[in-house]
C-alpha cells in the first residue's frame, strides 16, 4: 500500500506543478499568479476541492502524446467563498498557454453540470491561447459544449467570467455570455481577431492594449464589467460581487440581520442645487441612503450618465439604477441604456430588488443618437424595466421628463413604490422648452419677447416643475422629505419582500435585441 501511496502523492505533485517551474516563474514574471494561486486567493482556506487532477489528453497527432500534463491546462473543483458554494475552473497558461482541448472542454462542462444541478454560482478564471491548435474540430467542438452550457444556465445561477491573460477568438464568447466580466489591467486582454488580422484586413496598427485590453473594454466597448488593477484585486471584486447574489434563481437575497433605528439622513437634504440646471453627484444620494460603505458600482467607467450597482439596504442587497447629472446632464442615450437594462434583467433574473433613483432630462437628441438606433436601445431598458417583477421603487429626486420619466420604473410600467423629492419635477420637457413651443404666438406677439417668454415659463414651471400634478393622479406614492428617504425605503423593500407577479403564458418575450 506504501507504494500506490507514494505513486498516487507523486502524481498529484506532477499535477500541482502544471507545466513546470521554468513556465510558472515565466507567469510569475508577467505579473500574473499561476491558476492554483488564483483558485487559492479566491476560496475560503482550505475549502477547495479540486475536480480532475489527473485529467490528460487524448491527442496522438504531432506527437503530442508524448506531452503530457497533469490537469490538461485547467484546474477545476468547488469551494466556498464566504461560506457560500462555488464551483471554479482556473485555465492554466503553464500548460500549453492553457489552450483549450477536448479533455479542458470536458472539465470546464462538468463543474457547469454540477453548479447547475445543486444551483450554485460558477467562477471562470479565463488565461488561454485559446483553442488547442494540434486538436483542430475537437477543441472547437469543446467551445461550444461550454457555450451551450453557459446559454442553459443563464438566469438559473449566477455566472461570472474574470479575464487574466490572453481570451481571444471565439473563446471570448464564453465571457461575453456570463452575467459579469471582471479584467485585469496590463496583463488581460479580449478580442474576436487579434492586431496581426487587423493589419491584414483593414490595414489598422493597433496594440493588444488598444484593441481590447481592460481599459477599452472597460470604458469603450462596455465588455468588462469591472476593471482590477491586478490578480488579487480581480479575485477580491469576485468575491464582493458574490456577497450580494443568491446562489440561484429560486433563492432570495441575502438578508443581513439588522434592526430599524434613527434612519433620518440630514445629509440628503442639502445635495440638490437650488440652480434646477446645476450638477451633483448621484453618488452622494446614493451613499446618502445605503448602509455604510455598501455600493460596489459595475460599469462604473462605461456610460456614466447612469449608474449601476448592488448595494445594502438594512442588511438586504438591492441593484441600484440611477441617473447621473454630473454626466451628460444623466440624459439617456444608447450606452447607458443598454447598461441599464442588462443590469436590471440580471437583478430580476435573482430576485433582487430594484431602487431607481431617478433624475432624467429625456433622451439624447441628435443623429448621432438616432442613427446609432437610441429607439432600439431605449426600449431595451423600458422593456427590462416593464418585465421585471421584483420588488421595485423609485424616487425622483429632480427632473423626471418626458419618455425618460415612463422608461424610468414609472408606476405605469410596474412599479411598486414611487416616491417624489419636493424638488421633483414631473413634465412633458424643461419649463423653457415649453414655454416656447406652446405660447410661441403669445411670446412673438408680445413687445417686450423676453419677458413674456420669461413670463409664460413660470407659469408653466409653476404648473408643472413639482410633484404634486403626478401626486394628484397617483403616480407618485408619496412625495417626502429627502432625510427621510432610507427610513422610506428600507420599510417599502421590507413590505415587498414576498412579491409574486405571475407574467403572462409565453415562451419567452422578444426584447428588442
Ligand atoms: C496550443 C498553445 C496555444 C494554442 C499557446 N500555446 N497557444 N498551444 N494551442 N492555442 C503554447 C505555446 O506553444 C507555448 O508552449 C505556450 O503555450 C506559451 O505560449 P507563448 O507563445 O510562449 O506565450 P506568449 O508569448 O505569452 O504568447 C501567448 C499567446 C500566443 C499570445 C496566447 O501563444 C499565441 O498567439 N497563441 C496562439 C493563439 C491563437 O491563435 N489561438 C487560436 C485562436 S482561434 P511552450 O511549450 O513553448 O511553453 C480560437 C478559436 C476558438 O481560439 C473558437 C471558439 C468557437
Amino acid at each position: 500500500m506504501e507504494s500506490k501511496i507514494k505513486d498516487l502523492n507523486d502524481k498529484l505533485a506532477l499535477a500541482y506543478l502544471g507545466g513546470g517551474q521554468d513556465r510558472i516563474d515565466k507567469q510569475h514574471e508577467k505579473k500574473k499568479l499561476t491558476a492554483r494561486e488564483r483558485v487559492h486567493y479566491l476560496l475560503d482556506d482550505g475549502s477547495f476541492e479540486e475536480i480532475g487532477a489527473l485529467v490528460t489528453h487524448r491527442t496522438k497527432d504531432f506527437g503530442m502524446e508524448k506531452h503530457q500534463f497533469y490537469g490538461d491546462g485547467v484546474v477545476t473543483g468547488y469551494g466556498t467563498v464566504h461560506g457560500k458554494l462555488v464551483y471554479v475552473f482556473a485555465q492554466d497558461f503553464t500548460v500549453f498557454g492553457g489552450s483549450l482541448s477536448e479533455t479542458h472542454a470536458e472539465k470546464i462542462c462538468k463543474v457547469m453540470d454540477l453548479a447547475m444541478k445543486v444551483g450554485a454560482p460558477i467562477i471562470g478564471l479565463n488565461d488561454s491561447g485559446g483553442a488547442r491548435i494540434q486538436e483542430g474540430v475537437r477543441s472547437l467542438g469543446g467551445y461550444a459544449d461550454i457555450f451551450y452550457r453557459n446559454v442553459q444556465a443563464s438566469g438559473v445561477i449566477p455566472q461570472i467570467s474574470a479575464i487574466m491573460g490572453p481570451c481571444a477568438g471565439g473563446a471570448v464568447y464564453s465571457p461575453a455570455m456570463t452575467d459579469f466580466t471582471v479584467m485585469v489591467q496590463d496583463t488581460s486582454y479580449m478580442f474576436v481577431t487579434g492586431p496581426n488580422v487587423v493589419k491584414t484586413v483593414t490595414n489598422e496598427n493597433v496594440t493588444s492594449e488598444e484593441l481590447g485590453g481592460a481599459s477599452t473594454h472597460s470604458t469603450k466597448s462596455g465588455v468588462a464589467h469591472i476593471t482590477a488593477t491586478n490578480d488579487v484585486e480581480c479575485l477580491e471584486d469576485i468575491k464582493k460581487l458574490i456577497s450580494y447574489l443568491p446562489q440561484n434563481n429560486t433563492e432570495t437575497v441575502p438578508l443581513l440581520p439588522y434592526k430599524l433605528k434613527d434612519e433620518v439622513r440630514d445629509v440628503l437634504s442639502d445635495i440638490i442645487p437650488d440652480n434646477a440646471n446645476k450638477p451633483y453627484d448621484m453618488h452622494s444620494v446614493i451613499n446618502g441612503i445605503i448602509d455604510t460603505d455598501s455600493f460596489f458600482e459595475i460599469h462604473k467607467d462605461y456610460a456614466q450618465n447612469i449608474i449601476v450597482g448592488f448595494a445594502r439596504l438594512g442588511g438586504r442587497s438591492i441593484g441600484i439604477v440611477a441617473n447621473q447629472p454630473m454626466y451628460l446632464a444623466g440624459v439617456l442615450d444608447v450606452d447607458s441604456s443598454k447598461k441599464a437594462a442588462r443590469f436590471v434583467r440580471f437583478c430580476d433574473c435573482f430576485n433582487i430588488p430594484l431602487l431607481v433613483l431617478e433624475d432624467v432630462p429625456g433622451f439624447l437628441p441628435g443623429t448621432d443618437q438616432e442613427w446609432q438606433g437610441i429607439i432600439l436601445h431605449g426600449a431595451k431598458l423600458l422593456y427590462a424595466f416593464s418585465e421585471a417583477t421584483v420588488p421595485r421603487v423609485t424616487v425622483i429626486t429632480r427632473k423626471a421628463y418626458g419618455g425618460a420619466y415612463d422608461v424610468m420604473n414609472s408606476k405605469h410600467i410596474g412599479a411598486d413604490m414611487n416616491f417624489a423629492w419636493p424638488s421633483a419635477e414631473i413634465a412633458v420637457m424643461g419649463a423653457k422648452g415649453a414655454a416656447e413651443i406652446i405660447f410661441k404666438k403669445e411670446i412673438n406677439k408680445a413687445e417686450d419677447k423676453d419677458a413674456k417668454w420669461k413670463e409664460k415659463e413660470a407659469e408653466y414651471a409653476a404648473l408643472f416643475a413639482n410633484p404634486y400634478s403626478a401626486a394628484e393622479r397617483g403616480f407618485i406614492d408619496e412625495v417626502i422629505l429627502p432625510k427621510d428617504t432610507r427610513r422610506k425605503l428600507i420599510k417599502a423593500f421590507a413590505m415587498l419582500k414576498d412579491k409574486k407577479v405571475d407574467g403572462p403564458q409565453r415562451k419567452h418575450g422578444n426584447i428588442p435585441l
